[in-house]
């Protein structure tokens, strides 16, 4: 199917789904605000690149400031572009112009919206208040009803997922190389990984991560050394790519060398790749996503006792907090327009899983991702280096690796009726 049949559906099932959160929370019709410019620091006159309130990018992959869909009951939707005198920027033009027809295309200037804006009990999704049309700002239960369309992906969202997933696997393999063939530092890598999927740091998903040796167990470390890294040593890189608004969020992790840490740490790797594996395979309907992050840290215990990294039992290395001090984050997130995307924590973790980004039970249609890693954080593993924790762990071992820092192995999974769909593995093999 082309973009625009699978649009065409896309806005179908929202307008379906929106008139009838509408109609459940008493209103007449919604306005979506893209946001308007917003300065980077009051005391400057820059401002930041413009990302689209998600509730607007879910229906209309439009970059343009000051932009509204507006949605009424039985009513083709209408985009509002505020056409504004401006000689000093302009927005990149859309990718792709599958949208247009979807919509009654109205154009105002700045602040003359009162007539193309609808009248009744109107909510108002807004980033900014101050620019707001009028109506009811933000309502919560609306939202809530709103984030919860985002949580199933219709086939559209699927495909621009997909090509996310093609887009940063570009980067991807291209690090990869960059990383075996030299002795690059992390800010090369950084750029060459832009360079080869095609981005800036303005138009990516999120800042990508990227981490060589000890900095790889700083979970989100983007400081991009300039130093090129010689010697026996590991690269972490997370890093995703858009496309038509949707993110893609794409983690691997490399060693170079041959001393006996490398080769300890490229083992370590190798359980940490099956047992992402393991836990994409046990992905099915109906089972608590929390549960599966659960799993992992069984899936993870055994792999240290394999190891002899771990000692005592499985049970007991979940029990007592060791594997949580080596994966503190959560197993994954939803996954679209936004990089952690809504609607699937609608409950908080168990204690035990603070970081845990999704509660949701797994159903088709989902988009997450599967991150497991493990890492030397010296601050988590201080307490059970000093407590009756200490025999549980092979010191030594831990030592031997600390400077390769740690393993994250992420990829994308769309849920099917047939079992899970890897993006991530579908693109690279592709
Ligand atoms: N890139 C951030 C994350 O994996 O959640
Ligand atoms: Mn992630
Ligand atoms: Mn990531």
């Amino acid at each position: 199917m082309t973009l625009t049949a699978l649009y065409a559906t896309h806005i179908a099932t929202l307008q379906q789904g929106t008139e009838a959160a509408l109609a459940a929370q008493g209103f007449d019709a919604l306005v979506l605000c893209s946001g308007s410019a917003a300065m980077r620091n009051r005391f400057d006159d820059q401002t930041w690149p413009l990302h689209p309130t998600p509730a607007f990018a879910h229906w209309c992959p439009l970059y343009e400031a000051d932009a509204y869909v507006v949605i009424r009951p039985g009513q083709k939707p209408r985009l509002v572009r505020t056409i504004a005198m401006d000689f000093w920027e302009t927005q990149a033009p859309p990718e792709s112009d599958h949208f247009w027809s979807a919509f009654e295309v109205v154009e105002i200037k700045a602040g003359g919206a009162t007539d193309v804006l609808p009248g009744g009990k109107v909510a108002v999704i807004t980033r900014d208040q101050g620019t707001a049309p009028p109506g009811a700002v933000n309502p919560p239960a609306l939202i809530a009803a709103l984030d919860a369309l985002r949580t199933k992906k219709s086939e559209y969202e699927v495909a621009c997922l997909a090509e996310a997933s093609r887009r940063a696997v570009k980067g991807h393999k291209h690090v990869a190389q960059v990383f075996a063939s030299g002795t690059p530092s992390e800010l090369d890598l950084h750029l060459a990984y832009l360079l080869a999927s095609e981005q800036t740091d303005g138009t990516a998903p999120y800042q990508g991560i990227v981490a060589l040796g000890p900095h790889a167990s700083v979970l989100h470390y983007v400081a991009y050394e300039r130093t090129p890294v010689t010697g026996d040593t590991s690269f972490l890189v997370d890093a995703g790519a858009k496309y038509l608004g949707y993110g893609s969020d794409i983690t691997r992790t490399y060693v170079r060398g041959k001393s006996p840490s490398a080769l300890r740490f490229r083992e370590l790797l190798s359980h940490m790749e099956a047992l992402q594996q393991e836990v994409i395979r046990r992905i099915k309907p109906g089972l608590e996503y929390e549960d599966l992050h659960d799993e992992t840290h069984r899936l993870l215990a055994h792999a240290l006792r394999e190891l002899g990294i771990g000692r005592g039992s499985a049970e007991e290395l979940v029990a007592q907090g060791v594997t949580r001090a080596l994966l503190p984050h959560g197993l994954g997130h939803s996954l679209g327009i936004t990089v952690h995307d809504v609607g699937m924590k609608l409950r908080p973790p168990r204690a035990e899983n603070p970081f845990l980004r999704n509660t949701s039970t797994i159903e088709v249609g989902q988009v997450f991702t599967i991150e497991p890693g493990i890492y030397i954080i010296d601050a988590l593993l201080k307490p059970l280096q000093t407590d009756h924790r200490r025999e549980l762990l092979d010191w030594a071992a831990i030592a031997d690796v600390r400077a390769f820092g740690g393993i994250r192995i992420e990829d994308n999974i769309l849920v099917t009726p047939s079992g899970p769909r890897n993006l991530t593995r579908e693109a690279w093999a592709s």
